[in-house]
């Protein structure tokens, strides 16, 4: 057995590899890995039931582990896994009934070292609903005007936990917490440290406002690329099947996830691979 492309998904992400051993990668099956990752900043892995020592066997693959911040969202036997859960129609994060991680955001952009990647992996799903949208951000940024291009090259923003313009739920923090993530700045555009290309940096839960700009303007600017980069023709939908392993690269993707009817469970295991600062 060996790891291969089976399928290629929609504005360039959500390649599906299959033909991994979960209990025994090998070194060329962590190659193609992360060969299929860079051609595809949005990968699903189908290998079957995954236990939490063989997803943390494979999310070492990608980089090295980033424990979760938040105490509450940690897997209490295993720290760097945490849980993404809806039980009763309510997430089991915010205790409320919109759905976690419901609107366009890419993982910690309010740290100052946002983690670059995030695994999940599907134990119990919804038989429908409850997908994940991911949207391409370096095919956003390349299809923007020259002119805007040139407007957006040297600004950046501040991000920071809740954001003016957030319109999630978001999760308590402690003061301890609190005190680790003060408001951060980082460019609109940033380049990935592996691959040299450009991408827009937006969090639109996140963003409190573009740096050196009035208020109205900025958030004008904000809307304007926020509505360009969830376009269609960049956006790829994952529809999760039960044992789905799914990565993507924060650098360069924005992501959501989709309500579902009903009280049937959704429970994802999460994993955050350590990034640098974005550039
Ligand atoms: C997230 O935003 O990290 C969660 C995505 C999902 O639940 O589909």
């Amino acid at each position: 057995m060996s790891a291969s492309v089976t399928e290629t998904g929609k504005a360039g992400l959500g390649a599906v590899v299959t033909g991994i051993d979960l209990e025994r990668p090998t070194t060329e099956d962590g190659d193609a890995l992360r060969r299929a990752f860079r051609a595809s900043p949005m990968l699903c892995i189908r290998a079957g039931k995954a236990t939490p020592e063989s997803f943390l066997g494979l999310a070492r693959v990608f980089g090295t582990l980033q424990r979760e911040l938040m105490g509450v969202l940690r897997d209490p036997v295993f720290p760097e896994i945490s849980l993404i859960e809806r039980r009763r129609g309510v997430s089991t994060a915010t205790g409320k009934a919109a759905t976690f991680g419901g609107h366009w955001h890419t993982d910690d952009s309010y740290m100052a070292v946002p983690c670059a990647a995030t695994l999940l992996y599907g134990e119990v799903v919804p038989p429908s609903g409850g997908d994940t949208a991911f949207t391409n951000m370096h095919a956003a940024y390349d299809a923007l005007p020259a002119k805007t291009k040139e407007r957006i090259a040297d600004l950046s923003a501040i991000h920071t936990y809740q954001s003016r313009r957030n319109v999630s739920p978001v999760v308590e923090r402690t003061e301890e917490e609190k005190a680790l993530t003060p408001p951060v700045t980082h460019p609109l555009v940033r380049t990935h440290p592996e691959t040299g290309r450009k991408a827009l940096y937006l969090n639109p839960n996140r963003i409190d406002r573009v740096c050196g700009m009035a208020l109205a303007d900025g958030d004008s600017l904000l809307d304007e690329l926020i509505a360009h980069a969830t376009r269609p023709a960049f956006v790829h939908v994952h529809a999760w099947r039960p044992d789905d392993i799914v990565i993507w690269d924060n650098r360069c993707t924005m992501h959501k996830a989709s309500p579902h009817e009903g009280d049937h469970p959704r429970r994802l295991l999460r994993i955050l691979i350590e990034g640098t600062v974005p550039v």
